[in-house]
Formats: structure tokens, C-alpha cells, sequence
């Protein structure tokens, strides 16, 4: 059987790992396709090499562009590819332009989908994920559903019959990589050195992990100003992992990252990243799959957005909701959850399950 799974951004290259490894486990001939939406190297290629992905097959090239440009010259050049290749499934990953474009180009042609992470919601119709997961959804053929919520937002839209529980295999990658860490701790980047990062700073626990990236939060001068300036005035060291947008949004605002308690390092490589957060001493973001993978790591997480596509990390307080960054230091300082987090996101094995559900159709 042959499975085509198409990535171009970075949650999508974590994802792709331990589904890549399953495949090889279960003798699934598999294609990978980079569209290339990502393509600075410690954005792509430090995933592949650390997290042990065989290489894209293809690499489309796209680079950024408006939502429109991005998703059209995606799909021209995976339609190619699915029609040369002819294969038994399109695997797509989550809710980025690379996966609406993937499913897009294989709907028209006939060739089967199999969406991964299908079902989230954040009822948000403002950002580009919404659509990119809803229009997907209904697209594909196969929805792989991590949670039972997922399942039952993809029942109320009538989509039950196609979808299939499976659990989340960013778990997978998180829990293996925890272990990893644990036997030895990943080589910190050169750099932080200098940003004053050091494996004293990671022991002693007393520090946050922070990443702002989404487009609401730094497309706006004012809004983008003030989160940093609130980063920067918190009580303990704050390491923000800067994605190559905030770093130009602030630049373009003469805005200087590394001040006060900020300590501005490049994205870095996921063992690094597991190692960041499951020492500190709580988690600051906007990306969806950081929220998920604090709660997993049992680090507190303040989350810089009105809602979650991650509902049950809000438990007992593991994950809090707050646009407003006026009082995060009072929020990001609370008391750590007493209630243990529990397993909502599955055992670890959900891209065993992804591998036996496209084989069984
Ligand atoms: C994309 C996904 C988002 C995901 C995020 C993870 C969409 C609509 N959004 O957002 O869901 O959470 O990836 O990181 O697909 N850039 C670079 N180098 C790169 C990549 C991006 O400099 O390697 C800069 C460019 O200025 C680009 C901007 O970042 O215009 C935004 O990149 P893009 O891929 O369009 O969206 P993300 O914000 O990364």
C-alpha cells in the first residue's frame, strides 16, 4: 500500500515522525511531500534530522505568500505528484494552508484523504486554521479523530460515518521524546549561551517557556507591543522561542525582543523544545499544539488567545485562557493545579492506529 502525506509546516513535521516510524513498522510504502511552506532550517530540516523522519520525497519549494498564493501554487504541484504517483491514500496533517491544499488537489482527482487531527474546532471563524480543519473535514474520505470531542463536533456536522478515533500522535512524539530526554538531556543550541540560557537556568525550574506567532496577535503594532512589553516585565526569565514572524514583525517595529525577562532565542530543534518545557516552570502561547504538549509535559500553561482547540487542558487550571496580558504576571505566577492532568490525548500509540485504519479500508 502506498500512502502519500503531505507536510510543509513545523507542528506538521513533529506529527509526521512517529507516523513515518509506523509506516516503516507496518511496511507501508510511504511518500512524503514538503510543500515547503516552512523553510528556514530551524524551521524543516532540524525535525527530519532530530526526530529521525526519512527525507521528503519531493520538496515543493512554495516559500511564504498570501493565503491564496501559498495554496495555489501548493496545489498545482501536489496534483502532479498524486496523479504520477497514483497512491492508495493522501495523508493530511492538522489545519495549515498545506494541508487545505493537499485536499483540495486530491478531492478534485478522485484520490482518497485521510485527514489527521480531524474534528478540532475553535469556533473562531477569524483565523485561517478554522477553515483550513472545517473545509478538510468535509473533504476527506477518513477522519482521524484524536479525542472524544473531536468526535463529537464531526458528528454534528454529519461526518460520524467517515470518522475514526484514534488519539492524538503528537502524544506519540512527546512521550518518546520525554523518555529520550530522560536518558540524555539534548545538546542546548550555541546560542543560548549568549541569551543566557544555560543548563543552570533549566535545573533550577524558575523560568517560562513563551512563543507568540499567530497573526492576531503580531499583525497588530499596539497588540504586538504590548504582549512583549507585558513578557518583558514578568518576575523570572522568560525564554521566547521566536518564530521567523515575530521576529520580523517586531524588527519592522524597531522592537527589541531580548530586554527585561525576555530572552529571544531562534525556533529550536523538539528535543530541546521538550527539554524547555518540561523543566519550567510554565508555558506562555498561542499555538495550539504547545498548549497540548505543556499539559502533557505537566507544565501550567497561559494561553494568549479567547479560546482552545484543546478544551481539555483547561482542567483544573493546567491551561488558562487570557487575551488580555495587563495581569500575566499574576496569572502566569498562580499556584501549580493540584489535580493530575489524566491521559484525554490517548496512550502513546495513536499512529499504530493511523497505519491499521488506512490499511483496513
Ligand atoms: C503556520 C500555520 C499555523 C501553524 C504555524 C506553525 C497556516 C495558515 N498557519 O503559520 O497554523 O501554527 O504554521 O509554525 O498554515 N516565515 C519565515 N520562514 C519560514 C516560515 C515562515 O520567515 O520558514 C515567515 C514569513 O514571513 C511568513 C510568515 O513567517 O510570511 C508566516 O509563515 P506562514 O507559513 O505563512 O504561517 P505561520 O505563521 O508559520
Amino acid at each position: 500500500m502506498k500512502v502519500i502525506s503531505v507536510v510543509g509546516a513545523r507542528p506538521q513535521f513533529v506529527k509526521l515522525a512517529p507516523i513515518d516510524h509506523a509506516f516503516k513498522a507496518r511496511g507501508i510504502e510511504h511518500i512524503i511531500v514538503h510543500t515547503g511552506q516552512h523553510y528556514d532550517p530551524e524551521m524543516s530540516e532540524s525535525f527530519f534530522s532530530e526526530l529521525n523522519i526519512s527525507p521528503a520525497n519531493y520538496n515543493l519549494g512554495v516559500g511564504s505568500g498570501s493565503h491564496s498564493e501559498q495554496t495555489a501554487s501548493m496545489m498545482v504541484g501536489l496534483e502532479k505528484i498524486f496523479q504520477e504517483i497514483a497512491p492508495d491514500w493522501v495523508l493530511v496533517f492538522g489545519d495549515t494552508n498545506s494541508t487545505l491544499a493537499a485536499a483540495l488537489a486530491a478531492v478534485k482527482i478522485h484520490v482518497k484523504i485521510a485527514h489527521l487531527e480531524a474534528g478540532l474546532r475553535s469556533f473562531n471563524r477569524k483565523m485561517p486554521e478554522e477553515h483550513n480543519r472545517i473545509l478538510t473535514d468535509h473533504a476527506s474520505d477518513l477522519l482521524l479523530a484524536p479525542t472524544p470531542l473531536a468526535m463529537e463536533h464531526l458528528g454534528n456536522e454529519g461526518l460520524a460515518a467517515k470518522s475514526l478515533m484514534v488519539g492524538d500522535v503528537m502524544t506519540d512524539v512527546c512521550l518518546n521524546t520525554l523518555a529520550k530526554n530522560r536518558e540524555s538531556a539534548p545538546a542546548l543550541p550555541v546560542e543560548f549561551e549568549a541569551a543566557g540560557v544555560t543548563r543552570e537556568l533549566l535545573a533550577s525550574g524558575e523560568y517560562f517557556v513563551a512563543t507568540i506567532h499567530r497573526a492576531e496577535n503580531t499583525d497588530d503594532p499596539a497588540r504586538l507591543t504590548e504582549i512583549v512589553k507585558s513578557l518583558q516585565s514578568l518576575p523570572l526569565p522568560v525564554v521566547l522561542m521566536t518564530h521567523p514572524r515575530l521576529a520580523s514583525k517586531s524588527a519592522a517595529l524597531g522592537l527589541t525582543l531580548s530586554q527585561g525577562a525576555v530572552k529571544s532565542v531562534k525556533s529550536v530543534s523538539y528535543p530541546v523544545m521538550v527539554d524547555l518545557v518540561s523543566n519550567s516552570r510554565g508555558v506562555i502561547t498561542d499555538s495550539g499544539g504547545l498548549q497540548k504538549e505543556a499539559y502533557i509535559l505537566q507544565a501550567p500553561c497561559t494561553t494568549i488567545r479567547t479560546e482552545t482547540e484543546w478544551p481539555e487542558t483547561l482542567h483544573d487550571g493546567w491551561n488558562i485562557l487570557s487575551p488580555d496580558v495587563h495581569d500575566l504576571a499574576k496569572l502566569v505566577m498562580r499556584a501549580r493545579p493540584t489535580q493530575p492532568t489524566g491521559h484525554p490525548y490517548g496512550d502513546g500509540k495513536a499512529s499504530y492506529r493511523v497505519a491499521d485504519a488506512l490499511t483496513a479500508q
